[in-house]
């Protein structure tokens, strides 16, 4: 049986998740949410008090590590850590850890496991480029910097954090700088990927442009 694969890739804040976990409900297919992935080891490098740039340390921890991922939730070492992930030091934290390519084989490894079994849409980064490069349908998802950044802001705000909007702006930008310029499997538009660029759209009408291009593709 050939299993479907959709590889959805782009900045922070530009839907990718929202956007992801619509589609695949739709399609009654398995969603994996790979940036939730980097985040749970980053929230237990943190959690052990590892210096986020103490190389050594972190691959040994990727190395042994426990997670298990869920439709809904993602587990390290059995703890529920699906809420403290998206915790700001973790987003701080996060796209450093990522940059470390022993961290980066060990979790493309897993992720390439789940679509080996499963159709799956699956959300990152390098899914286009590295993950599932044979990917039936590669999405690249964008929006103008401002509708990432309030978007992003919107969100922390309805959790009752206190955010300033700049702060989060200039976060965004720093995370996307990181991702787009690491040498190992940076952020970037897959050849065969189509781009969407999300600013200003319903989430429902780029869920429905993707089904169409789905159609199409078929
Ligand atoms: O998607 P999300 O914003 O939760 O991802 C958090 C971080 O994880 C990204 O900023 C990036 O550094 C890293 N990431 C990655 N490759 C992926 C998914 C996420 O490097 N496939």
């Amino acid at each position: 049986m050939k299993y479907l694969q959709i590889a959805i890739d782009g900045p922070a804040g530009a839907g990718k998740s929202t956007i992801a976990q619509k589609l695949a409900k739709r399609l009654n297919i398995t969603y994996i949410d790979t940036g939730s992935m980097y985040r749970a080891l980053t929230y237990k490098v943190i959690k052990e008090n590892i210096n986020i740039h103490n190389k050594e340390q972190i691959i040994n921890i990727t190395n042994n590590v426990d997670m298990t991922i869920s439709q809904d939730n993602i587990f390290i070492d059995g703890e529920d850590v699906t809420r403290n992930i998206r915790s700001q030091e973790v987003t701080k934290s996060v796209s450093y850890i990522a940059q470390i390519p022993e961290v980066r084989e060990c979790l493309v490894r897993l992720q390439q496991k789940f679509a080996t079994n499963n159709s799956v849409v699956m959300d990152g980064r390098d899914i286009g480029t590295h993950v599932l490069p044979n990917a039936a349908i590669k999405i690249f998802l964008t929006a103008s910097i401002d509708e990432r950044a309030h978007r992003r802001y919107n969100e922390l705000i309805q959790k009752g954090e206190a955010v300033v909007y700049e702060d989060i702006k200039e976060s965004i930008k720093a995370r996307d700088k990181l991702d787009t310029e690491r040498q190992h499997a940076p952020l970037k538009k897959a050849k065969d990927a189509i781009i969407l660029d999300t600013t200003g759209l319903d989430v429902d009408i780029v869920v429905e442009k993707i089904i169409y291009i789905i159609s199409q593709k078929s």
